[in-house]
């Protein structure tokens, strides 16, 4: 169900900086096999070391797994625009840097420009923070989005479904982040209540 009827499900994605851009590349895997749901990309300079870094992935594997792909530096690409329409905007994974400049509305590239117009638009925004510990301007900002209507959602696993794998966690909290936008998927195990001791 889509979360406005007269449009293709669009989701856009962007992947920055911080670590964690398995977070970012299972999204666009899980969204790739949903024909229904147009996804959107942008990975900015940073997201491309750390695909390298983490993944040894290069920019054009990660950018073949999705619908359409934006340059991060074209502020005048069509998702800069309120009248085009999505369902929301996920950043998975987000730096300290593209949350400040979320926080507060500075629009400096397509990413913040994207997320801002989705704030404004009042569609679902969900930002996946990445940092440790976090000083007072990380708290103030993520406090100042979630004011604007955005969700934080910091990629912290749970341990109590016994996961067995990375790939296993990451599963969970994507398909925790799906959930905000009615998106099907068996990612993540529902829960049905502790087991019993005996
Ligand atoms: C290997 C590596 C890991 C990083 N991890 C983080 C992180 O977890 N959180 C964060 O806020 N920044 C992290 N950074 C710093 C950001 O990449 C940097 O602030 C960058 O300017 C973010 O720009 P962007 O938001 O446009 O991607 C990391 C950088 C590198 C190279």
């Amino acid at each position: 169900m889509s979360l406005l009827s007269h449009h293709p499900r669009r989701l856009i994605i962007a992947i920055t900086g911080a670590t964690g851009v398995a977070y970012g590349v299972r999204l666009l895997q899980i969204l790739r096999d949903l024909p229904e749901i147009e996804s959107h990309l942008m990975i900015s300079d940073a997201g491309v070391l750390n695909l390298h870094q983490e993944l040894d992935m290069r920019r054009k594997d990660v950018e073949a797994l999705a619908d359409v792909v934006h340059n991060v530096r074209d502020v005048g690409a069509s998702i800069a625009s309120g009248s085009f329409q999505s369902d929301g905007m996920i950043v998975a994974p987000c730096s300290m840097k593209t949350l400040a400049s979320v926080a507060n509305g500075l629009s400096d590239n397509l990413i913040a420009r994207a997320a801002d117009v989705v704030l404004k638009e009042r569609r679902r925004l969900v930002l996946m923070v990445r940092e440790t510990p976090f000083n007072l301007a990380h708290l103030r900002n993520m406090t100042s989005v979630t004011e604007m209507g955005g969700i934080i959602f910091p990629p912290l696993p749970g341990f109590y479904h016994r996961p067995q794998s990375i790939e296993e966690m990451i599963d969970h909290t994507i398909g925790r982040v799906l959930d905000l936008y009615a998106v099907p998927h068996t990612l993540t195990p529902r829960w049905s209540g502790l087991k019993s001791e005996t």
